[in-house]
């Protein structure tokens, strides 16, 4: 069974992204989810925080494995020996930016191919930005983010004086 990396910020995971990670690892024979260590400007999780809480989320499956990674992403996967590269497609509105993506990484590395998955209904209008947005008014998102995420995205509010 094939390996596939599903790369990503995850500042921090939800359950959108615990829907495509647990649906992948059906799919393949092992799923190595990579936190991308110098993709945005300003995250409130460090990248080991981030990686810490996947961890946590990720317990009950046994060919999930949590990684960091800096640097091009084909370069990554040649490293870690997969040949697929995992995405979660939410709306179209996602499409065109994944596109761009799949074709450049394709033109770097021809051997490795991108894969998608359409995220559930239930889960197309998550992303980790609304979540914090919602955590730093007081909403509630108790249905929207794994439970460790939901105590850390609190004190992490805290921290930053939200
Ligand atoms: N459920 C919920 N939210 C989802 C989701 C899902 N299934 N899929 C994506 N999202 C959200 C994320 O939460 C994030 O939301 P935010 O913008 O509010 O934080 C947004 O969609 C996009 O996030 P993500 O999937 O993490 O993509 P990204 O743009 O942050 O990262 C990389 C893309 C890491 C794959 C890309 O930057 C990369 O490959 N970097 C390495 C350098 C490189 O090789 N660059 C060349 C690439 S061609």
């Amino acid at each position: 069974m094939p390996k596939a990396v599903y790369p990503g910020t995850f500042d921090p995971v939800t359950n959108g992204h615990m829907n495509i990670i647990q649906r992948a690892a059906q799919v393949f024979g092992e799923v190595v989810v990579a936190v991308v260590e110098d993709g945005e400007k300003d995250p409130l999780f460090t990248v080991e925080e981030r990686v810490a809480l996947l961890r946590e989320a990720c317990e009950g499956f046994s060919n999930v494995r949590i990684d960091s990674f800096s640097g091009l992403l084909v370069e990554y996967v040649r490293r870690q020996g997969a040949g697929v590269i995992f995405r979660g497609l939410r709306a179209v509105s996602d499409f065109e930016f994944e596109f761009q993506m799949a074709l450049m990484n394709r033109r770097l590395n021809p051997e490795i191919e991108t894969v998608f998955m359409m995220t559930d209904s239930e889960f197309s209008f998550l992303s980790s930005s609304i979540v914090k947005e919602v955590a730093a008014y007081g909403g509630c998102i108790a249905n929207l983010v794994p439970n460790g995420v939901e105590r850390a995205l609190i004190s992490a509010l805290k921290r930053k004086g939200g």
